[in-house]
């Protein structure tokens, strides 16, 4: 393994001569959405196996020069991360446990048999990066500017094995709620004839190829009226797993949290880490094991289970007011967000905002 540290890589910044009017910017940043307009900049990272990480730089953001035969667009040996940075009062720019993003771009890098980047150069890419283009992250409440590192396999050849040239980039996108109705409760659709991923597969890396093959039954959500796609465990197709791009969990009356325990085949989601530590900090129990459809189903129908809410960086929580699928729906469509929900949610931003205070040393300073 390669054990370059930021120490050793020097970045060196190309200003854009002609990044976005103020005006223009400012109008973005009203208004942002989710993932539509990118910053000025964005950083890269070169990598072979002879010379190991090498040429870090911040540079205009802009197309990628790819050979056609580049190994990405054959055989998708790509991963990535999602994380935001958070502008607080003083105008100063946090970010929220970076080195647990950097370990799992590391898992995910030994599952797509893609370079481990040291935890420092990943950290390290996001303090340039956000100080060039610190103006673009937003104040409004609520918003922030999710940052997308990646990495892909760019070597030109066409034999199925692990390339022997990557590169690392990372590019910034303003961002207000991921969901267009913002933290009003969302429906999800069962897929019932898809599964995300299966044992022994790459459910627990972030790579693009899960996402691929999240698309189709998506669309059927979305044609069903709903805003994610759970899926169920590949085997007995009998246990929550998770949705498109979220980690779930559904909450007991008295206030106990579940939420299906990874066993390799879910991305183990670090709102998610943050929640189970965040609900246990509030005294509430949590439950992380195999979760069954039916019990769900029974807990709604008993009164047992009175919430459920998905969570990720890009949609921070939301509330679940009902799963559906082509034969039934469990809860009601039009139920407000739950208690419990609300307070996790409130907790969260709280800290991630710097309103609250950091007692788990979560933050780390960008800009
Ligand atoms: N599960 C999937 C499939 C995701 O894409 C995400 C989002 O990153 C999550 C869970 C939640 O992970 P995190 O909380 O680290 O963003
Ligand atoms: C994230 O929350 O960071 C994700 O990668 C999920 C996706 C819905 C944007």
């Amino acid at each position: 393994m390669n054990t370059t540290s930021a120490n050793q890589v020097e970045f060196t910044i190309n200003r854009n001569a002609n990044p976005l009017p103020e005006a223009e910017r400012n109008a973005i940043l009203q208004n942002p959405g989710f993932g539509k307009y990118f910053t000025d900049h964005m950083a890269t990272i070169d990598w072979t196996r002879e010379q190991g990480w090498h040429d870090a730089r911040i540079v205009p953001y802009g197309p990628l020069q790819l050979d056609p035969a580049a190994s990405v667009l054959h055989y998708a040996q790509e991963i990535f991360e999602g994380l935001k940075a958070y502008r607080h009062a003083d105008g100063s720019v946090w970010t929220f446990r970076p080195e647990a993003n950097a370990l799992r771009f590391q898992l995910s890098a030994r599952r797509l048999a893609l370079p481990e980047l040291p935890v420092d150069l990943f950290i390290e890419s996001l303090k340039q990066l956000i100080s060039v283009d610190k103006a673009w992250v937003p104040s409004a409440p609520e918003t922030s500017a999710y940052i997308r590192p990646f990495m892909i396999a760019n070597e030109s050849f066409l034999g199925v094995r692990s390339a022997e040239r990557a590169a690392y980039h990372v590019i910034v996108s303003p961002a207000g709620s991921y969901f267009a109705k913002g933290m009003q409760p969302i429906s999800i659709w069962l897929a019932s004839e898809f599964s995300r991923a299966g044992k022994g597969g790459t459910g627990e890396a972030k790579c693009g190829g899960n996402y691929a093959a999240s698309l189709l039954p998506q669309q059927e959500a979305y044609a069903n009226g709903c805003s994610q796609v759970l899926f169920l465990d590949a085997e007995e197709h009998t246990y929550l797993e998770e949705l498109g791009g979220m980690n779930i969990f559904l909450v007991r009356k008295d206030g106990t949290l579940i939420t299906p325990k990874p066993s390799g085949s879910i991305l183990k989601g670090i709102t998610r880490a943050s929640l189970i530590q965040l609900a246990e900090d509030m005294g509430l129990k949590v439950e992380e094991r195999k979760v069954a459809l039916q019990e769900w189903r029974d807990g709604i129908n008993s009164g047992e289970i009175t919430e459920a809410f998905a969570c990720g960086t890009a949609a921070v929580i939301a509330p679940i007011s009902a799963l559906k699928s082509k034969d039934f729906i469990i809860g009601d469509e039009n139920a407000p967000a739950g208690k419990v929900t609300v307070a996790l949610r409130n907790k969260l931003t709280g800290i991630q905002y710097g309103l609250e205070e950091d007692t788990h040393g979560w933050l780390t300073r960008l800009a």
